[in-house]
């Protein structure tokens, strides 16, 4: 996959179409349909039709859009110290688990597979790392990088932590032209200063310091007899950090409706993971508000609904939805009609979503499986009414 292509100019017209796309919320009277390469980068056309491609009758098993409920998730962690977090979907590239760790870890880990990125979707407490404590609260992202060792302390028994672990390095997205204090000003990354507190916390029931290595795709594991962490200075570009969605500033356009590629806070080459956030709705005349209808050609859109609404559309907190590529996706007209009416100048966009788009397909595990929910259901990926799956904001 090669992000950031070269434009084609070749471009053909035919037929009733609208010359800006993606503007005036009076379509021709037709449905504004767009079907795009390498995610929203590559080659697209737009089609205008006239029927709404989402509404289709039934699918067949695979066709349809897949929402779940991620509070169903109960990985051995919440209950047992020594727990682990449950994979709950997976490709080579990215495996994404859910933590919802409720005591201090019995434990030190250390991913030798690759890098992990811990989103913090409800708790508070301190990732106890070599290069020194990182508290967390809800919003954050912590980055661990692949090999460094730390135990998670949660301050209190609620927790959900979304972790993806990243086979490649992943790296902050390139922003190009916005400059380099947009959308986030990277001085507010918070990087660790070591503090050892020597709490004695990490050992297990014979008083040994094991660290868990995941390595190859299982863990194994080695014991000290202190505590592992133990670091007083380090030195160097390779460090975990955080930062606080709250601190990123959404670009936007009063006039057009910016794509969520443009939300990309982290990449590799196999997946793009950011999120869509509060701002003002467009609100220039001819401005359209809502994404058209579309199909992501090489990606599988997967979402976590952290928290607001998705475009006034309520949705249930820790839904997880997953929309495989080629499938149709976006508002149905009745709910972008009644958008339309609803929006006044000034109001604004109260979601927060994380999104993760995945080059290569994505497997369900079967913990994630379990939690489907079918029949009328609403997700920030799909809403879904008696099983004709409709919309996305994304
Ligand atoms: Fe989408």
């Amino acid at each position: 996959m090669e992000l950031r292509p070269m434009r084609s100019w070749i471009h053909h017209s035919k037929g009733k179409v609208l010359r800006q796309a993606g503007t005036t919320r009076d379509k021709l009277g037709l449905h504004e349909d767009m079907m795009t390469r390498q995610g929203f980068e590559g080659r697209d056309a737009h089609l205008y039709r006239r029927n709404e491609p989402i509404r289709w009758k039934r699918a067949d098993e695979g066709g349809e859009l897949l929402d779940f409920d991620g509070t169903a998730v109960q990985p051995d962690d919440l209950a047992d110290a020594g727990g682990f977090p449950r994979p709950i979907a997976y490709n080579e590239d990215v495996t994404v688990s859910v933590s919802r760790r409720g005591a201090n870890m019995t434990y030190s880990v250390r991913n030798a597979d690759g890098d992990e990125l811990y989103f913090v979707h409800q708790g508070t407490g301190t990732f106890y790392t070599e290069f020194g404590p990182i508290p967390y609260e809800p919003g954050d992202y912590v980055l661990l990088p692949k090999g460094t060792t730390y135990r998670v302390r949660p301050a209190g028994p609620v927790n959900y932590f979304l972790i993806f672990e990243s086979a490649d390095e992943l790296s902050l997205a390139d922003i190009g032209p916005l400059g380099r204090r947009a959308p986030f000003d990277p001085a507010l990354l918070y990087v660790p200063t070591p503090a050892l507190d020597e709490l004695g916390d990490g050992r297990n029931e014979e008083g040994e310091w094991p660290v868990r290595i995941k390595s190859l795709g299982g863990y194994t594991s080695v014991y000290y007899d202190f505590d592992p962490i133990d670091v007083e200075g380090w030195k160097g570009d390779l460090f975990p950090f955080k930062m606080n969605i709250r601190d990123y500033r959404p670009i936007m356009s009063d006039r057009l409706h910016v794509m969520p590629s443009a939300y990309t806070v982290f990449m590799t080459k196999g997946f793009l993971l950011g999120n869509l956030l509060p701002r003002p709705f467009e609100a220039a005349e001819d401005a359209e508000l809502i994404p058209p209808y579309h199909r992501n050609m090489e990606y599988d859109e997967f979402t976590f609904h952290h928290a607001g609404t998705a475009m006034q559309v309520e949705v249930a907190p820790a839904s997880v939805s997953l929309v495989r590529r080629g499938r149709h996706h976006g508002f149905l007209a009745e709910l972008q009609k009644k958008l339309r009416a609803n929006v006044k100048p000034g109001d604004r966009i109260d979601m927060q979503i994380i999104f993760l788009d995945v080059a290569n397909p994505l497997t369900v595990a079967p913990e994630l499986q379990a939690a489907q929910r079918r029949g009328e259901h609403y997700s920030e990926g799909t809403v879904a009414k008696e099983g004709a799956p409709t919309q996305s904001s994304s």
